[in-house]
């Protein structure tokens, strides 16, 4: 393969959305950054140069990383940050991947805005495995957008024990729409010519919210999620939580009646949580036909939506995702697992500390857990600790399983403790894993979308209510289960996940909500190496950075 260089300068610059300014880290001065367009068994390097007072990482995220965990990018998992002034090289190949994923800052909230697009186009002469052609591929990467600066705002969530004040709008490809007040000159347009095929690249990077996702009178075959192709099926609607990608390829048809009308495309949460711990207000973007001599405002289309908390729709539409599982494009489902782990994922309460007054529920404080454990963030990056064998870092104690199995759908007990530690699992070289996530309903039930470093998984099965292991793996798909790095825990529910730790390194798993992040919702995974010379991790570059 060939090998693709970028630089990305980190620089501050000033830009307003809903008529409000603020200097907000960019990438070379875009916002959203620069598209990095590559193909599958190729080579990426970008030197990441930080200009801004704050630390920055960058995470490439979805990329499998394979042996390359150094260029991974979460701060002080992976990596220390990279500081002011200094730059790191981040170095990596991609894998077997096709369709998209999207780069991030991975430290803090910087996500809110440094965020752009990977594109991975297929090997060089390997056609795409649908049958259209399409015209013209377009990213829609989908985000928030906060009149205030989201460090502040989380920093404060932080200290006060209460839930972060929510964005002021979702943005596509950086962009508010014409439903914001002061925001229509800021609206994505796409167009489009009549009969073409359109190749739409979605890209959830939004802090803190899942997205719906639909064009007016236009239907939707998904072809991609996560870079892996699956079998193509239509929808209206597309659901897409935070760290999800999706291809739809779309056959622009304009109206009969009114050929050059306008026709919008909205996006607004599927909100699982509790009213007021979520942006509820929609963004829209264009899609314009435009034939020569049409310069008015014409009539426009809008598409609907799914009711706010439709959870059903939710489990339907996930249960369509299936591996396209084809000679040319197996999947490798564990059959056998190895080690199996129940983690209960959730949201809780923690005491106020004694010198302080809290604004969380019942004057406590938020917190998040995997287990009864918080993950605390360490100093030094777990990676080098791992690598150089320090000790005191990490402990390899997270449990398999809650300190207490109880109703987790049900009326949750009062001894839900959790603790707070840095916990991780240490896996063999090329253990086959299952994963059940069961969300929990101690402070209500709300759905996770549960990311993975390193690996893509298979969705081997999923249901509502509490995961029941004599009965539920009977019903387990091991044919063509969806293959992705990021899967929604459902509201009051459970999802299995497989995968073979093939890739030696240290592997974050967290909540991609960036606020369940922050209270705790996130553990890792240490992959030894295996005995050959290629299942070892690669020895870290000359200038990774120090903490
Ligand atoms: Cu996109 Cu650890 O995240």
């Amino acid at each position: 393969g060939a090998t693709r260089y970028y630089t990305f300068n980190v620089t501050m610059r000033q830009v307003t959305r809903l008529c409000t300014t603020r200097a907000i880290p960019t990438v070379n001065g875009q916002f959203p950054g620069p598209k990095i367009v590559t193909r599958d068994g190729d080579r990426v390097v970008v030197k990441v140069v930080n200009n801004v007072e704050d630390n920055v990482t960058i995470h490439w995220h979805g990329v499998r990383q394979m042996r390359t965990g150094w260029s991974d990018g979460p701060a002080y998992v992976t990596q220390c940050p990279i500081q002011t002034g200094q730059s790191f090289v981040y170095n990596f190949t991609i894998t077997g991947q096709r369709g998209t994923l999207f780069w991030h800052a991975h430290v803090s909230w910087m996500r809110a805005t440094l965020y752009g697009p990977i594109v991975i186009l297929p090997k060089r002469g390997v056609p795409y495995p649908f049958p259209v052609k399409p015209y013209k591929e377009v990213p829609i990467i989908f985000g928030e957008w906060f009149n205030a600066d989201p460090e502040a705002i989380i920093a404060q969530a932080l200290r006060t024990g209460a839930g972060p004040n929510v964005s002021d709008a979702f943005t596509i490809n950086g962009l508010p729409g014409p439903l914001y007040n002061c925001s229509s000159k800021d609206t994505f347009k796409l167009k489009v010519l009549p009969g073409k095929w359109y190749l739409l690249r979605l890209i959830n990077a939004a802090l803190n919210d899942e997205l719906f996702f639909s064009v007016a009178n236009h239907t939707l075959t998904v072809v991609d999620v996560d870079a892996a192709y699956v079998k193509p099926f239509h929808t209206d609607v597309v659901l897409i939580t935070p760290g999800q990608t999706t291809n739809v390829l779309l056959r622009a048809e304009p109206d009969a009646g009114c050929p050059a009308a306008t026709h919008l495309m909205l996006a607004r949460p599927y909100g699982t949580g509790q009213p007021g711990t979520f942006d509820n207000t929609t963004v829209a973007a264009v899609l314009e036909y435009a034939p020569p001599g049409h310069v008015k405002a014409l009539p426009l289309f809008r598409p609907s939506l799914p009711a706010l908390n439709d959870t059903a729709f939710a489990a339907n539409y996930s249960a369509r995702l299936r591996s396209l599982a084809t000679p040319e494009y197996p999947a490798a489902v564990p059959r056998l697992v190895d080690r199996s782990f129940f983690f209960a994922v959730g949201l809780g309460t923690n005491p106020c500390p004694a010198n302080r007054t809290c604004q969380g529920p019942n004057g406590s404080m938020f917190t998040a857990s995997m287990n009864n454990v918080s993950f605390g963030m360490p100093t030094t990056a777990l990676l080098q600790a791992h690598y150089g064998n320090l000790a005191g870092v990490y402990t390899d104690d997270f449990p398999v399983a809650p300190l207490q199995p109880f109703n987790y759908t049900g009326t949750p007990p009062n001894n839900t403790n959790v603790s707070n530690g840095t916990k991780v699992v240490v896996l063999k070289y090329n253990t086959s894993v299952e994963v059940v996530l069961q969300d929990t309903s101690i402070l209500g039930a709300e759905s996770h979308p549960l990311h993975l470093h390193g690996f893509d998984f298979f969705v081997v099965g999923q249901g509502f209510g509490n995961y029941d292991s004599s009965k539920d793996p009977a019903k387990f798909n091991l044919v063509d289960p969806v293959q992705r790095n990021t899967v929604g825990v459902p509201a009051g529910g459970w999802v299995a996940i497989r995968f073979f730790a093939d890739n030696p390194g240290v592997w974050f798993m967290h909540c991609h909500l960036e606020v369940h992040t922050s209270w705790g919702l996130k553990m890792a995974w240490v992959v030894n190496d295996g005995p050959l010379p290629e299942q070892k991790l690669m020895p870290p570059p000359s200038d990774l950075p120090k903490c």
